[in-house]
């Protein structure tokens, strides 16, 4: 296969994993007889510095150019004072909606030999498997009106969604569910939000279509409490953009370490590849950061990107191969008796396992 990747490192430790990602995607076209042009891209805060806007014309362009889409991170504190449209995350937010992408897939599943490595007891996290099905272009991100008032004392966003948003969202949950467990839970605000009321019923309404997956709901603050103390009773959570936010990042604390979250932002032209942790500027260019979680973005990309199952495959027995060996970057419990190995070293070895 010939394909052509546009890599968009953005901020923090962005580049370092995205090295990590493309040394495993490079290692898959050696390995299987690929070819992949690998084109980089400015983005966010580093698109900032460079006196360009945070999503530049050339960068859209050689993503729309593109057959898959990897994404680092972006985010950079220094903008943190800036008006929105001059902040890194504006290249992200624009990005997702240009291209279309309004299903951000999530997988979050315990590692064999991680069951110890979070705050939860091994018991409670042994086997979990979340899929996190976000709704990626709509709710309060994206929802007008929104700004300051004149006089500064008030702002306001607005969550906004229609019937068209929560059906096409809903039947990726359900769709996803079809291969997996078989249980979605949509999670909602329905005792109190009108938007949530309605995606209530959308999703009921379209479970008739899938008699063979059941269905269940929560309300978001319960979903938050359930998913730290009973991890393992979920399969697909569908949800909206915000709330889907923040618990995929709690999924990220229940696996042992956001650094190995992988995602998808797909449904669009052209899918967009990234982990799930952002730029983490406190680590950023010190050789901590895990790869795992881009690395399986890597994988993701070639699975639903490119539709390189073997490839895919291959990536993660390597990251689990990885594990299994003992290697731990810092967010991980090490193993007794191994010192832990610093990020490059961790993809180093992952992707020892994918040539070898
Ligand atoms: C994520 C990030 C983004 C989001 C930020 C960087 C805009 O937190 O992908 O989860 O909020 O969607
Ligand atoms: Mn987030």
């Amino acid at each position: 296969m010939n394909a052509t990747i546009a890599l968009l490192p953005g901020d923090g430790i962005g580049p370092e994993v995205t090295d990590a990602a493309v040394g495993a995607l490079r290692a898959v076209a050696d390995k299987f007889g690929h070819t992949f042009n690998l084109d980089t891209y400015d983005v966010g805060g580093s698109a900032l510095d460079a006196g360009q806007p945070p999503l530049p014309d050339a960068t859209l362009a050689g993503c729309l150019a593109a057959d898959a889409i990897f994404l680092g991170a972006v985010g950079n504190p220094k903008f943190d004072g800036e008006p929105p449209d001059r902040r890194p995350e504006a290249s992200i937010l624009k990005l997702r909606r240009e291209l279309g992408a309004f299903a951000n897939l999530r997988p979050a599943r315990v590692w064999p030999g991680l069951e110890d490595g979070g705050s939860l007891k091994p018991e409670v996290v042994k086997g979990v498997d979340v899929l996190v099905v976000r709704e990626l272009t709509g709710g309060l991100y994206y929802g007008q009106p929104r700004g300051v008032a004149d006089d500064g004392q008030s702002a306001f966003n607005t969550m906004r969604y229609s019937v068209e948003e929560i059906e096409r969202i809903a039947v990726v949950a359900f769709e996803s569910a079809r291969l997996r467990g078989k249980h979605v839970t949509s999670v909602d605000k329905a005792n109190v939000l009108e938007t949530s009321r309605l995606w209530r019923q959308t999703v009921t309404a379209l479970a008739e279509r899938y008699p063979d997956v059941e269905l269940g709901h929560e309300y978001v603050d319960a979903c938050a409490l359930l998913i730290a103390s009973q991890p393992s009773r979920y399969d697909v959570i569908l949800t909206e953009n915000l709330f889907g936010d923040i618990l995929s990042d709690e999924s990220g604390a229940i696996v042992g370490s956001l650094g190995l979250l992988p995602s998808a932002s797909v449904g669009g032209k052209i899918g967009l590849f990234e982990p799930v942790h952002g730029s983490a500027p406190d680590i950023a260019g010190q050789d901590k950061a895990n790869p795992i979680g881009a690395i399986g973005s890597a994988a993701m990309l070639l699975r639903q990107a490119l539709k390189l199952d073997a490839e895919a495959s291959a990536v993660e027995t390597a990251i689990a191969a990885a594990l299994d060996a003992g290697c731990r970057t810092v967010d991980l419990v090490p193993v007794a008796g191994q010192p832990p190995i610093g990020s490059k070293a961790m993809a180093e070895a992952i992707i020892e396992q994918i040539a070898s």
